[in-house]
C-alpha cells in the first residue's frame, strides 16, 4: 500500500482491540488515512473517542441510531486501498465466512472492494477449533488474506498460537500491499512449490521440511495479477489455490518432466520448490526388512532443474530461491550466476522464526547485477507480491527489447 492511501480498519471485540489506537498512530505516521469501524463488543476494550482522536476521522460504531447518514456502511466501503479486520474474533470470522451482516461492520465488510486482511486473535484452543479453522480456510479460498497469529503468552494466561502479531509487523504487511494491478495479464508463469520425495522403498523416502507455502503464495499472487499460472508441486499438506493448472509430482525427475513439457511456452519460471539434490540409486520394490547390519543407502545426484532451464532461458524470466544457513548473499549470488537467473531470493533456513513450514519469512532479494533488497519479516503472501514486483523489474529490459518476455 503506498503512502497517502485510505485504509479501512475494522475492530472487533477481542482484548487486543486496546492496541488499535497505537496501531492507527503507526499508520498515520506513514501518511495512511485510517477509517475505523468498530463492533459493539470492541467498545468494551477501546473507545470510539480515542480512535477518532488518533485517526482524525469519524469512527463508525454498531449503533446505527447515532449515524447521520443511512448509507454510512456503503460510503465507508468505497474507495479504500486496503482493509484490515484486527483483532478478528472467532465470531466475526464466522460471520464473514457465512456472509452474515447483522451490524454496521459486518455489513460494510460485504461491500468492500479492496484487498482485505484478517488478523485473528484469540485463545489458542479457540483458534484450533475445527469450526474456526474451517472458517479461516473459507475466507482464504475467497482471496482474503489471513495474517497468521503469533505464538506466545496470551492475555488469558495460556501459552500458544493466537496473539495478534506486533503492531510494526502488521503495519509492514499492510504497507507491503501492492494495489492489485493486473500487470501479469497475458503472461504464462510456472511456479514450483514444496519438497520432492525420493523413494527408498514403497514406504520410506528422502524428503525435506518444505511446506509449499511460499511457492503457493507466489502462484496465487501471480494468478490474482492476471497471469496464466501452472503450479507444479511436490507432496504438500496445504490447500491448493483454485484458478490455475496444478500438477502434483513426487520426485525431482517427475518435476523435471512436468517442467519440460511446459517451459517452452512460459514467460517466467519461479523455482520455489526444495528439490532434493540426491536420490536413492536403486529404490527397492519391496519393503526393506530390519536386519542386524544397518543398511547403507547409495545415493546418486538428481539433475539441477534450475541450472538445466537456465541454459535454455532465452528471454524468459528465471527466479530461484537459495536456502542458506551461512554467508547468504555471497552463496545466493553464486547460485544466481551458476544457474543463469534474473533474480534470486535468499532465506536463512537456520532461523526458527521464519522459513520452512512457517507462515512468515524474510528474504534477501537480489536482482542480477543490482543491490540486494532486504524485505524484513513478512507473511509469505506479502512477500509473494514483492518477489513478483522484483521479477517483473528484473525482466523489464527483456520485455522492452522484445515486446514480451520470451
Ligand atoms: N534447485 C533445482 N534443482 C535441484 C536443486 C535445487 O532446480 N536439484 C533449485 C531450487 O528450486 C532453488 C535453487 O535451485 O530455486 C537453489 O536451491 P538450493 O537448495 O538453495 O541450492 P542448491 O543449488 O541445491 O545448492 P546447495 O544445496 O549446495 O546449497
Amino acid at each position: 500500500m503506498e503512502k497517502e492511501k485510505k485504509m479501512f480498519l475494522g475492530v472487533t471485540g477481542g482484548i487486543a482491540a486496546y492496541k488499535m489506537p497505537d496501531f492507527v498512530r503507526l499508520l498515520t505516521k506513514e501518511g495512511v488515512d485510517v477509517h475505523v469501524v468498530m463492533t459493539k463488543n470492541a467498545e468494551q476494550f477501546v473507545t470510539p473517542a480515542v480512535l477518532r482522536t488518533v485517526s482524525g476521522n469519524r469512527v463508525l460504531t454498531a449503533d446505527w441510531s447515532h449515524q447521520d447518514d443511512p448509507f454510512d456502511h456503503l460510503n465507508i466501503s468505497k474507495e479504500m486501498d486496503a482493509a484490515l479486520i484486527a483483532p478478528a474474533t472467532a465470531n466475526f470470522i464466522a460471520k464473514m465466512a457465512h456472509g452474515i451482516a447483522d451490524d454496521l461492520l459486518s455489513t460494510a465488510v460485504l461491500a468492500l472492494a479492496c484487498p482485505l486482511y484478517v488478523a485473528p486473535a484469540m485463545n489458542p484452543r479457540m483458534l484450533q477449533n475445527p469450526a474456526v479453522m474451517e472458517n479461516l480456510r473459507i475466507l482464504e479460498s475467497r482471496g482474503i488474506r489471513i495474517i497468521p497469529p503469533e505464538s506466545g503468552a496470551m492475555a488469558c494466561g495460556e501459552e500458544g498460537e493466537g496473539r495478534l502479531p506486533a503492531l510494526e509487523q502488521l503495519r509492514d504487511i499492510l504497507l507491503a500491499t501492492r494495489a492489485r494491478k493486473q500487470d501479469f495479464i497475458g503472461k504464462r508463469v510456472i511456479v514450483t512449490a514444496g519438497p520432492t520425495e525420493e523413494p527408498i522403498d514403497p514406504v520410506r523416502c528422502l524428503t525435506n521440511r518444505s511446506s509449499g507455502k511460499m511457492g503457493t503464495a507466489i502462484a496465487r499472487a501471480a494468478a490474482t495479477r492476471g497471469a496464466q499460472v501452472t503450479l507444479i508441486h511436490g507432496p504438500v499438506a496445504i490447500p491448493l489455490p483454485a484458478g490455475m493448472e496444478t500438477v502434483a509430482v513426487r520426485t525431482a525427475r517427475e518435476m523435471l518432466d512436468a517442467l519440460e513439457s511446459r517451459f517452452e511456452a512460459c514467460d517466467m519460471l519461479v523455482m520455489a520448490a526444495a528439490v532434493s539434490d540426491y536420490r536413492v540409486a536403486s529404490p527397492i520394490a519391496k519393503k526393506m526388512k530390519k536386519t542386524d547390519a544397518p543398511p547403507t543407502l547409495a545415493l546418486v545426484q538428481n539433475p539441477d532443474l534450475l541450472e538445466m532451464f537456465g541454459k535454455k532461458k532465452g528471454r524468459r524470466v528465471l527466479v530461484g530461491f537459495a536456502a542458506e544457513t551461512e554467508d547468504m548473499a555471497h552463496n545466493a549470488r553464486e547460485k544466481m550466476r551458476r544457474k543463469n537467473l534474473d533474480l534470486i531470493c535468499a532465506n536463512d533456513v537456520s532461523r526458527s522464526d521464519i522459513g520452512f513450514g512457517g507462515a512468515y519469512n524474510e528474504l534477501v532479494i537480489i536482482p542480477r547485477g543490482q543491490e540486494p533488497l532486504h524485505t524484513g519479516r513478512l507473511t509469505k503472501e506479502a512477500l509473494a507480491d514483492i518477489v513478483l514486483d522484483e521479477a517483473l523489474k528484473a525482466g523489464a529490459a527483456a520485455f522492452a527489447a522484445s515486446g514480451g518476455m520470451k
